[in-house]
């Protein structure tokens, strides 16, 4: 079978295609014959040796896969049957989804929902799952649209365009924070985006309490943003925290806290509970399915032509989200 893998070279990890029996993959009772997988930071990341994400290598690289089910000695799932993965540790203790099949526990699985398509799946991919769960965080911790417009940071990349969509079709104002306003704002407004601004514009100078500006924030680049926006959300607003793409460190003091009641949320789409993905994935085949889905996944790509697009992730000139096809 082929599969794009993550071995050790000279400069460090790199992914590589390559041929291997299946019965080499990790350990698991569902065998899925892959059709899509998808492209996200953190499989680029994997993929150009950007960062360490594979923990054991060789290891097939992939975070996202969708196909059919080849095999199975779990009740749960039949021969046929149409399924889905993402994260879960795949292309970091588990063979990934850039590969012809993917073995995995059937704890992992989660059945494609009435409303997607296996393609739509992985179109929304781990991105998507990723701004659903912020969206069902903030409002299961009482977010509402009255408390006033919600920033979301890393406006152009996967997770950002489908945050806008999504909190414009849930009735929230989201605003679009993105270093290419230029070149990105005209779509923005078209996904929902009220407003498109640089990240600069969120700089307090320094100060810890701001005025109360947002009702709440999506935010992929932890660091000084991260730290800046806390102090301008509301009484009783979220910060959903995603991603570190500027930075790890948060910088920050107690007062946006216990002054206004400003909730900081943690979000794990690696390793979030089976109760919750069922959860989310209905909201994502149904009121949260982005209505410019296709145009956000613009492009859908052979494994051959990975490495090119995971380049211009890194390099920041990637938009939007780019589904894999496995085989037809
Ligand atoms: N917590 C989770 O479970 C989870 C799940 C998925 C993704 N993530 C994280 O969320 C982030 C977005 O993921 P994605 O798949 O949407 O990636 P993506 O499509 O590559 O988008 C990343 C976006 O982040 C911004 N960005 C990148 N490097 C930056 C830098 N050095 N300084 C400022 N902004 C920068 C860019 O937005 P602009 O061009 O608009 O400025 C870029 O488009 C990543 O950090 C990823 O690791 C976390």
């Amino acid at each position: 079978m082929k599969a794009l893998r993550i071995i050790d070279t000279d400069d460090g990890p790199r992914g590589r295609l390559d041929e291997i029996e299946q019965s080499a993959l990790t350990e698991g009772n569902v065998i899925i014959k892959a059709r899509y997988s998808s492209l996200n930071y953190k499989d680029a990341l994997a993929i150009t040796g950007a960062g360490k994400i594979a923990r054991q290598r060789p290891l097939n690289a992939g975070i996202d896969v969708a196909g059919v089910v080849e095999s199975s000695d779990d009740d749960r799932f039949a021969c046929g049957d149409e399924v889905l993965v993402t994260g879960w540790l795949l292309s970091e203790t588990r063979d990934g989804g850039l590969a012809e099949y993917v073995r995995v526990p059937a704890d992992c699985v989660t059945r494609l929902p009435a409303g997607l398509t296996l393609w739509e799946s992985m179109a929304l991919g781990t991105a998507g799952f990723t701004a659903a769960m912020a969206i069902k965080r903030m409002r299961d911790n009482f977010q509402r649209p009255e408390q006033g417009p919600i920033l979301v940071t890393g406006a152009a990349g996967g997770v950002g365009n489908f945050a806008i969509e999504m909190l414009a079709q849930a009735g929230f104002a989201p605003i679009a924070v993105t270093r290419r306003v230029e070149a990105q704002g005209e779509w923005l407004s078209e996904l929902g985006a009220t407003d498109v601004i640089a990240p600069e514009t969120l700089d307090l100078g320094g100060r810890p309490m701001g005025s109360e500006s947002y009702g709440g924030a999506i935010d992929a680049l932890g660091g000084s943003v991260l730290a800046d926006m806390l102090g301008q959300i509301v009484q009783f607003g979220n910060v959903a925290a995603i991603g570190l793409a500027a930075s790890p460190k948060l910088d920050t003091m107690v007062l946006p806290f216990i002054l206004r009641g400003v909730s900081l949320l943690g979000i794990n789409s690696v390793e979030c509970p089976s109760q919750w993905r069922a959860a989310i994935w209905s909201d994502l085949a149904a009121e949260l399915k982005p209505a410019h889905l296709d145009q956000i996944a613009a492009q859908t790509i052979g494994l051959d032509q990975v490495h090119d697009v995971c380049d211009a992730i890194i390099a920041g000139e990637h938009a939007g989200r780019t589904v894999v096809e496995i085989a037809r």
